[in-house]
């Protein structure tokens, strides 16, 4: 590998939002570690993607502290030098109101989107500060840290964290040259809605029906801005939804 060639380190590779972050930064030259569970999908992405860019996968579970330990421990010494953390593995899981909710769904949620994103940040940061000027961390925050809608209880809860998180981390790595994005997309067809749905395709294929929602592409092509911009430039936050997704006005309920 390049010495100048940047690495990109990515949660949540196997599909989506993170695959298409994958292949994206892969065309434009980017080094890659691709992490997610499902290790079979990353060897085919790295099948694909290896021909052209330094691809390097790990196995990883974001809620599993040694599992992530593991894998930023043993990271091939041409892989070291991270130039972007990309925290894009999440979940949302169930539709229905708070009362109705497993509490199981809500933890796992926590556990992912919260913590996981913060285990991952955490053991990265020695790495990102070595790396110094130009050195990102693009975290994948949504609309619905800023958006409540019925039945985003814990999931828009999660995604504010994010929010807030990036902020806070922004205001500790400015000065050694560490930029922080939160990524705020809108509504995008991924397999996002079929795991919320506990695998149920129909209504996964219901709510996309009929609508232009943004592809991962359009997001992946987002995060490769934030992350080429000149090593001054911090984009804060980034909300990015499809044309079709509007707000709506206060639902008023009446006696
Ligand atoms: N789709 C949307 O409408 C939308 C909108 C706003 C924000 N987002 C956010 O965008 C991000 C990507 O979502 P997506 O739309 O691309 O959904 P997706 O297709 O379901 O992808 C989710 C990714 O997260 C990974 N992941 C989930 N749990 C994990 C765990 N415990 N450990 C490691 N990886 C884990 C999955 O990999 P494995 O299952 O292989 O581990 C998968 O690669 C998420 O943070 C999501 O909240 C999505």
């Amino acid at each position: 590998m390049h010495e100048t060639t940047p690495i990109a380190f990515i949660t949540g590779a196997t599909s989506g939002i993170g695959q298409a972050c994958a292949e994206r930064f892969a065309s434009a030259g980017w080094g890659l570690i691709l992490t997610g569970r499902r290790l079979k999908r990353l060897e085919t992405l790295k099948q694909h993607l290896a021909e052209s860019v330094p691809v390097h996968v790990a196995e990883m579970d974001v809620t599993d502290r040694s599992s992530i330990e593991r894998v930023v421990e043993s990271l091939p010494e041409p892989f070291g030098n991270i130039r972007l953390l990309l925290n894009n593995a999440g979940v949302a899981l169930g539709k229905g109101p708070a009362q109705e909710a497993e509490l199981d769904d809500w933890l796992t949620m926590i556990q992912t989107n919260i913590s996981g994103l913060v285990t991952v940040t955490r053991l990265l940061l020695p790495r990102l500060v070595a790396h110094g000027p130009g050195a990102t961390i693009i975290n994948i925050g949504s609309i619905a840290g800023h958006t409540p809608y019925p039945g985003g209880h814990v999931y828009g809860a999660s995604k504010a964290f994010v929010e807030q998180f990036s902020y806070n981390l922004r205001c500790d790595l400015s000065g050694v040259g560490v930029r922080v994005t939160d990524l705020a997309p809108g509504m995008t067809e991924s397999e996002f809605t079929e795991v919320r749905m506990k695998g149920d395709r129909e209504v996964a294929r219901r709510y996309y029906a009929g609508t232009r929602p943004l592809q991962p592409g359009d997001v992946a092509a987002q995060a490769l801005h934030i992350a080429e911009l000149p090593e001054h430039v911090n984009i804060t936050r980034l909300e990015v939804a499809p044309l079709c997704q509007q707000w709506s006005p206060f639902t008023i309920l009446r006696e």
